[in-house]
């Protein structure tokens, strides 16, 4: 254990929680805990599916989720609300996106300061669009240039993980640009319609094998597979069923067949598998 601020002695701990419907914030937690364990601190590293309030938190957290509808996730607010307050423990914030935020990371920080957290640090993170790729075609631009990405280096991830380790933080106040922020306030005005719209969208194909998978890593318990597969209504539209289906049987209507899908930024996101 690194003698710093964090592991004076006391061994303290650093607890990374997540969520990730389609790996990307997966992807970035484990760089984060990488980074951590270089530098001999100790880590854990959890989904929040995993996770619940008799856990530990431990000494320091580190909560990242992704942005939806320029917004926190609603069952990631609810997570968060539901979460046991704590006295002044130090939280720091990372989200992945695909191109705007709005005002997400600001209410994450209002969130957790109601908590009694103190929030040290927050970084966004560009990542592929989850949404956007399953409506692509896989020889489009999009998925082009996303092949082209490299995922190793993020620089963003690096500073953020660097502020972990000093312990002094990044000095980031989430400030978004008018623009964004109005663009922000109207997508997240037009969400609940469009999410209700496209939830009555799922359904399956004729390459269903009900093999059960989507049943098994939905993280709303939203699937039901016996002789047919049925989703009910309180899909989180994170897209985990669709880009994961062995089959490639999940469809938003019609405008998902033979589309790209996406496993993450190594393509090897096994939601079954996460920690
Ligand atoms: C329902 C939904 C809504 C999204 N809305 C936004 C958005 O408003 N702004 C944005 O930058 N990215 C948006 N995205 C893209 C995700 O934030 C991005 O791909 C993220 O990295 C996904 O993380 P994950 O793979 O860990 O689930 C959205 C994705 C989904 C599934
Ligand atoms: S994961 Fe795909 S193939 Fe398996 S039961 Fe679900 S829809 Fe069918
Ligand atoms: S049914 Fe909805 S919540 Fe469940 S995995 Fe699919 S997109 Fe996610």
């Amino acid at each position: 254990m690194k003698e710093g601020i964090y592991s004076s002695g006391g061994g303290e701990m650093i607890q990374v929680l997540y969520f990730s419907g389609t790996g990307n914030t997966e992807y970035v937690s484990k760089i984060i805990e990488r980074n951590l364990q270089s530098a001999d601190l100790l880590v854990k590293r959890n989904s929040i599916e995993s996770f619940t309030n008799d856990m530990s938190i431990g000494d320091i957290l580190v909560f990242g989720f992704p942005i939806y509808a320029c917004d926190i996730p609603k069952f990631i607010k609810k997570f968060i609300i539901e979460m046991e307050p704590v006295n002044k423990l130090p939280v720091y914030l990372f989200a992945t996106k695909a191109f705007l935020s709005g005002n997400a990371l600001r209410v994450a920080e209002k969130l957790f300061k109601k908590k009694g957290y103190e929030v040290k640090g927050v970084v966004e993170v560009f990542m592929p669009g989850s949404d956007a790729l399953a409506f692509k075609d896989r020889d489009s631009s999009m998925v082009k240039s996303i092949s082209m990405m490299n995922f190793d280096e993020i620089e963003v991830v690096s500073d953020f993980t660097k502020a972990i380790i000093s312990g002094d933080g990044n000095n980031y106040s989430h400030k978004p640009k008018i623009g964004d922020y109005l663009l922000g306030d109207l997508i997240k005005g037009v969400y609940p319609l469009l999410e209700n719209m496209l939830q009555k969208k799922f359904k399956t194909d004729e390459r269903c094998i009900l093999c059960g998978r989507c049943q098994r890593i939905c993280p709303s318990a939203n699937i039901v597979v016996d002789h047919k597969v049925t989703f009910n209504n309180r899909c989180y539209l994170c897209m985990r069923c669709i880009h994961n289906c062995p089959a490639e049987a999940i469809q938003i209507g019609k405008s998902t067949i033979d589309k790209f899908r996406w496993h993450g930024p190594k393509g090897d996101f096994s939601p079954e598998n996460m920690d």
